[in-house]
């Protein structure tokens, strides 16, 4: 049955036969989106992911034996850490990211990787470039294509009449937002044409065991279409980021029903493509010949892996009524809480001074070890006093002034060992029980205790 255009409301999921700026039914605004319907309720077609015609029947938990979900390897061992293993059969991955920064290199190499030695076939999909261009930067790659077909197609229907031909074990579609379905009339890119090829995909992708990987451009006004409205429809949601300036990329996982979040792989982007960087505390890590003030090495741990990391501080006097508190890499209300700790158990003011911390390498702190970090960092800048060039610092610093500990203490104490710092700073809870060679370990208690050891 050919689908009516309809559209449906995003807040209350009532349905209007014509677009309008507001629903009729909930009053909110600009929430109507365009769907494919055909009239009935509940009709096949508007519910994605149903495709067998049997009446569905629920079974025991414990009957049904899991798959062997270990996935194959990608050959980009940066992007299978990410991953949480491999690229698993049937798993849909959105890779998000600013046009540029190398999403399309990044998904042809591991393609590369993966079907190399004919371990499994793969199809990459351009709706956005032109078979020449894909040729072209896959010379540059240095990529044997002979074991990867391109497609270069933006029709949805045409993409699945030829993947269901090729039955590819990995499909990579760059990118989403160029995918159009005949079924809705709006323009591609739209959230209507974005979420509705996505769920046609995902549906291949479940349906034949097919691994398919989604680019989506992260777009600078609110993500409108972007990667934002497929983020639950898919199994994982990788983020690919880094400075403009910077050749280093971070690629980050924010969601995964295969493995871990919050795991970090990181590339340089070099002449010959994107290069896994194996060592990553060192490209963090600027040495200075002298110490500097406001600046702290801290070990903070993103993923699996710790990384030795500088943050900045810059403090200086403020001459508006709200001094400025900017925060780079950092959760701003973190730096605000931390900056009254050290107010009411430091005794040190800073309500007259505009307050500048930065993590340095465009890196972004998420965990709460970074909090005695930032405190040493203002600390050091106001009084203009460098800190020892070979301390690393870590901790959580609690409310009542009291420093808690981090996990995996031990782990991230080797790393600053392993880099050649002599002495850390750390809660009393993460000192290890037996003496660390090389390393001077500082463990106080209290926020007190630690400027006081300073
Ligand atoms: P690209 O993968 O096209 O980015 P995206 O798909 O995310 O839009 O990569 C874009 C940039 O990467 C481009 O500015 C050139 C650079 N680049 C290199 O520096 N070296 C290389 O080998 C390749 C292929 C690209
Ligand atoms: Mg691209």
């Amino acid at each position: 049955m050919r689908a009516k255009f309809a559209y449906q409301c995003q807040g209350c999921g009532a349905l209007a036969p014509k677009w309008s700026g507001q629903c009729s039914d909930c009053g909110a605004w600009n929430t109507l989106v365009e769907i494919a319907y055909s009239g009935r309720p509940g009709a096949a077609e508007n519910r994605p992911g149903d495709v067998s015609a049997e009446p569905p029947r629920a079974c025991m938990l414990e009957a049904i034996s899991p798959a062997e979900e270990a996935g194959i390897p990608s050959g980009v061992g940066e992007m299978d850490r990410v991953l949480g293993g491999g690229i698993v059969a049937g798993a849909v991955v959105l890779i998000g990211g600013d046009p540029g920064i190398g999403k399309s290199t990044l998904l042809l190499q591991m393609l590369a990787a993966a079907t190399g030695e004919g371990k499994c076939s793969g199809l990459y999909v351009s709706g956005e470039e032109s078979a020449q261009q894909v040729a072209l930067r896959s010379r540059r790659l240095g990529i044997d294509g002979a074991r990867i077909k391109l497609l270069t197609e933006t029709r949805l229907e045409s993409i699945l009449g030829v993947a269901a031909q090729e039955a590819p074990r990995v499909m990579i579609i760059d990118s989403i937002q160029t995918v159009f379905t005949e079924a809705l009339a709006s323009a591609p890119g739209s959230v209507g044409q974005v979420r509705e090829s996505a769920a046609q995909l995902i549906r291949f992708a479940k349906s034949f065991g097919a691994s398919v990987f989604l680019v989506g451009h992260v777009t600078k006004e609110g993500m409108i279409a972007g990667p934002r409205v497929l983020e639950h429809m898919v199994d994982t949601v990788l983020y690919f980021e880094g400075d403009d300036s910077s050749r280093f990329r971070i690629l980050r996982s924010t969601k995964n029903r295969y493995g871990p979040v919050h795991e970090l792989g990181i590339f340089a982007m070099t002449e010959g493509g994107l290069r896994p960087v194996t060592n990553p505390s060192a490209i963090f890590l600027q040495r200075h010949a002298q110490s500097a003030a406001g600046s702290v090495v801290m070990v903070c741990r993103q993923g699996t892996r710790p990384l030795l990391i500088e943050v900045q501080a810059l403090v200086d006097q403020s001459f508006l009524a709200n001094p400025r508190r900017v925060a780079v890499g950092l959760d701003p209300n973190r730096l605000a809480m931390l900056l009254a700790v050290l107010h009411r158990h430091g005794g040190i003011v800073t309500h007259d001074q505009d307050v500048f911390v930065n993590v340095v390498g465009g890196i972004r702190v998420t965990e709460t070890g970074a909090d005695l970090a930032v405190t040493l960092a203002v600390l050091s800048s106001l009084r203009g006093r460098p800190l020892p060039a070979d301390m690393v610092v870590f901790g959580e610093v609690g409310l009542s002034g009291e420093l808690r500990p981090v996990p995996n203490g031990n782990e991230r104490l080797r790393e600053a060992a392993k880099h050649g710092f002599r002495r850390a700073l750390v809660p009393k809870a993460n000192a290890p029980r037996r003496e660390m060679a090389g390393l001077e370990i500082t463990a106080p208690a209290r926020l007190e205790a630690a400027l006081a050891s300073i």
